[in-house]
């Protein structure tokens, strides 16, 4: 049976440097038996915030009827996830916020004791992750929390990371594509992944 790998893009910009940059990590799953790709274009998913009404919080299941629920498939079935978004004021995408933020369902918190707590994942077969971060600017200090955000995050929904890569100094849409070194290390991330999949025997 084949491996899914889900890879979510947190720009709008379709032609942007964060859809450039995943594209080429998957590159590394393309024409093999072994893997299935998705990807999700989050600017084109119609989907709102969570709204922090713990309608999940005995069920795992979000209450919100939206695109998400599609997302919610893909992300139970993802054998590994690449998640990419711009930095926008040292963050992630709004984008990326919303979605990150309506992961909440996935949580279990002890009842009475909310510093205990669990992921629905935790306890299925492991998940990989791989996250990619990119910004303009030339100091990773101007990324400022982007890639914490996305490690900390889906390490704490319990996917194990395999890479995080930092871009620095792309503005203009699809600007990477005429820089070599992060698309060749985008390429080995995405080498790095599908070997510690093949490795894990998913
Ligand atoms: C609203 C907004 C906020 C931004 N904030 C930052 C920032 O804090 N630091 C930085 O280096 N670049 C910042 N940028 C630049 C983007 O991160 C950069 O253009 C990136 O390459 C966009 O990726 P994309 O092509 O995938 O959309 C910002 C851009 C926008 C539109």
């Amino acid at each position: 049976m084949s491996m899914k790998i889900l890879a979510v893009v947190g720009s709008k910009r379709k032609n942007g440097n964060t859809a450039a940059l995943i594209e080429k990590t998957l590159s590394a799953f393309q024409n093999s038996e072994d893997f299935s790709v998705e990807t999700l274009f989050l600017g084109e998913m119609n989907f709102v915030g969570c709204n922090g009404c713990e309608g999940c919080s005995k069920s795992n299941q979000c209450v919100i009827k939206d695109d998400m629920q599609r997302a919610y498939i893909l992300l139970r079935e993802a054998d590994a996830v690449i998640i990419g978004s711009p930095t926008y004021f040292y963050n992630v995408s709004s984008d990326m916020k919303k979605f990150i933020d309506r992961c909440y369902c996935f949580t279990n918190y002890m009842p009475g004791n909310r510093s205990v707590w669990t992921s629905e994942f935790d306890s299925g077969p492991r998940k990989f992750a791989g996250y990619i971060s990119i910004c303009e600017q030339n100091n990773v200090d101007d990324m400022g929390f982007t890639p914490q955000v996305l490690q900390k995050t889906f390490e704490s929904l319990g996917f194990r990371t395999v890479f995080n890569q930092k871009v620095l100094h792309c503005f203009k849409a699809g600007e990477v594509n005429s820089k070599s070194e992060p698309l060749d290390s985008a390429e080995a991330n995405g080498v790095s992944l599908r070997e510690t999949m093949l490795l894990q025997g998913k």
